[in-house]
């Protein structure tokens, strides 16, 4: 008896289960009722009383053996169905939904290439400010009304922590710890107490660019802003330059460039003038300088100031300031195919 549930055993480990029908087959030929387990139980009745502990122990053996692999193979052929249930592999894939960079950020991005290859590095500088570096090393007066409440965010009321008005603070950092020449460009989030609306927003971006060294003149600026207007709307592009005021320049301007829609003849995009208003510069003060402990008998130098969202709006004609800031996806797919 011992000796048939040996090559009942040997069997059983050799057998192979290839599909849910053989291990069908399988269970009828060993666990079913009439199956070999059952059978070799009833012969064991027939075991003489010495032999029945030996005996008993490997039949116990074989059922264990039994019940585990019918389990198991099982087990494999159901997780087997499952998968094949949920997977078709002839299914064509789902496309990749690709991201895109914000139109500002392209923007950004383009500006600063153009100021890299005229020798520009960029810098950067912190979002809150205090009032040095944003009014008074820039030569505002006490009672300027940038230093108001009205149209700045304090953080803080004396001493006095903001939120940077313009980037122009940047300029200031880099003038106290760099020696000239310098020639920095400062691209960063500004903040302002304004009503949101289609043309003006309480946080917008800025690109401002400085440059110091001995006799740099009002030609260097204007040189340098020419080369930077057509690169960017294209080698037609004139710029015209108006006296205007900041504290921190002088003189001051503010400059044009000639309408890239109309070519300068005039449509709605210009309001019929031909020139489209993009940024402030201007000769940096000697106060300035002396603020920051640079001679201004030795050095002169040029500033200029720029918003992006304005750049933005007018290259690609968007009317509504307030699209940048929505995330709404039906706007930022368009510019997806930008760099
Ligand atoms: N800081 C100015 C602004 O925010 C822009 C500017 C920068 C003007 C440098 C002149 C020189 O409007």
């Amino acid at each position: 008896m011992l000796q048939k549930i040996e090559s009942v055993k040997e069997a059983v480990i050799n057998r192979t289960v290839l599909s849910p029908a053989e291990l069908e087959q399988f269970r009828n030929e060993y666990l079913s009722k009439k199956g070999i387990l059952n059978q070799l139980f009833e012969d064991f009745k027939a075991v003489p009383a010495e032999e029945k502990k030996s005996v008993g122990i490997a039949l116990n053996e074989l059922k264990t053996l039994l019940h585990e692999k019918f389990e198991a193979l099982k087990l494999q052929f159901s997780q087997e169905q499952e998968l094949s249930n949920k997977t078709d592999l002839t299914r064509p894939a789902s496309p990749f939904n690709w991201g895109g960079r914000h139109p500002i950020n392209v923007v950004r991005k383009e500006i600063i290439d153009i100021f890299s290859r005229l020798g520009y590095v960029v810098a950067d500088g912190p979002e809150i400010e205090d009032d040095w570096h944003v009014f008074s090393a820039l030569n505002f007066p006490e009672e300027h009304p940038a230093r108001d409440m009205q149209d700045t965010f304090f953080i803080n009321h004396r001493p006095d922590i903001i939120l940077r008005t313009h980037t122009s603070s940047i300029q200031v950092r880099v003038m106290e710890t760099m020696k000239p020449p310098i020639r920095v460009i400062c691209p960063g989030r500004v903040f302002r107490n304004e009503a949101i609306s289609a043309r003006a927003h309480c946080i917008f971006h800025q690109i401002e660019g400085l440059y110091i060294d001995k006799n740099v003149s009002f030609a260097d600026l204007k040189q340098n802003l020419l080369v930077f207007a057509r690169e960017l709307f294209g080698e037609k592009t004139q710029i015209r330059l108006r006296p205007s005021y900041f504290p921190f320049t002088e003189p001051s301007a503010e400059m044009d460039v000639s309408c890239s829609i109309c070519g300068g003849k005039g449509c709605n995009v210009c309001k019929y003038t031909g020139w489209l208003e993009i940024l402030g510069c201007g000769m940096v003060d000697p106060n300035v300088f002396k603020s920051v402990g640079i001679d201004p008998v030795i050095y002169s130098g040029f500033a200029f100031g720029m918003g992006i969202e304005r750049i933005v709006m007018l290259k690609y004609q968007i009317k509504d300031l307030r699209h940048f800031f929505e995330n709404d996806l039906r706007f930022l797919e368009q510019f997806q195919s930008q760099f």
